[in-house]
């Protein structure tokens, strides 16, 4: 299977280390075009295997699948310039706050269309990644699914859950780093090197996601393991409802939706 990879910046350059890493499709069936050299360049460094082109209709010619990873804005632009076979190629965007129904008026009313919507972790496998489907088969949704699974984890949710999910996992991810920085920010005045400080509550962070996704527990759960009755979890965690946590990250949430 041939997979092209439109635009190498930041998410399509993640996208191709993601799937070079991964088992579903071999380095050298993924062209990653872009019109400047340096990041289809970088990309060669990391393995000479990918195909690399300055051409977008050269690498979409052959591939099944066609990742779009160009700003939003120049989604209409680029399909407009490119020839597809709707009937055989799978088009995924990972565009922001596209819907299917402009999609559509740029493409096929045929065409099968992913919406995918990774966050920053990509580039270490650990995104959580979000696709909607369009005119596709279970089949093309597993496979698509099966795709972006190796580069952290993917859900398939309606094209109406998108802005809601998009908020609390792709915007989601710069609440938690702030949470990091807040948290480093009181080891420091508490007397911690922030280096320390920062591995402290960054692993803290990881081992809370862990102790939830591996035993897929209700986070009250976890957090009545750890506070003991009068004791000093339950102190802190009262002084942070007091100052409005839970309600600031609900209206933070809400607020990245619209
Ligand atoms: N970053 C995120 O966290 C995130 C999360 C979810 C979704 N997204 C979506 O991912 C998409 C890409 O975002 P990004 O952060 O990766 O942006 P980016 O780093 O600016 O990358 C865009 C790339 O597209 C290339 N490009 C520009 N015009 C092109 C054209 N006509 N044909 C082919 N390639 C072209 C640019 O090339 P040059 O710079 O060399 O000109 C650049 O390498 C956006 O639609 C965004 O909504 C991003």
């Amino acid at each position: 299977m041939k997979v092209a990879i439109i635009g190498a910046g930041n998410m399509g350059s993640a996208i191709a280390r993601g799937l070079v890493l991964g088992k579903l499709i071999k380095a050298a069936n993924i062209t990653v075009a872009n019109p400047t050299n340096k990041k289809l360049e970088s990309l060669k460094d990391f393995n000479k295997e990918l195909q690399v082109t300055n051409s977008n209709q050269i690498a979409v010619n052959d591939a099944e699948i066609v990742i779009l990873a160009v700003k939003p804005w120049l989604i209409k632009e680029v399909i407009d310039k490119l020839t597809f076979d709707f009937h055989k190629q799978i088009i995924v965007s990972v565009a922001a706050g596209i819907p299917f129904s402009e999609y559509e008026q740029w493409t096929d009313s045929s065409a099968k269309i992913f919406r995918v919507i990774p966050n920053t972790a990509i580039s270490q496998q650990e995104s959580m990644t979000l696709i909607a489907s369009h005119n596709a088969s279970k089949e093309e949704e597993h496979l698509i699914l099966n795709l972006f699974s190796e580069m952290g984890m993917a859900i398939l949710i309606p094209e109406k859950q998108m802005a809601a999910a998009t908020a609390i996992t792709s915007c989601g991810i710069a609440y938690v780093l702030k949470y990091i920085q807040a948290g480093m920010q009181a080891g420091i005045e508490m007397g911690l090197y922030p280096q320390d400080a920062m591995k402290m509550v960054a692993q803290s962070v990881k081992g809370a996601a862990t102790l939830i996704l591996n035993n897929n527990t209700h986070p009250s759960v976890e957090i009545d393991k750890v506070t003991t009755p009068g004791g000093l979890t339950i102190k802190g965690i009262n002084e942070l409802e007091h100052n409005g946590f839970s309600s600031a990250i609900i209206k933070a949430m809400k607020a990245s939706s619209n």
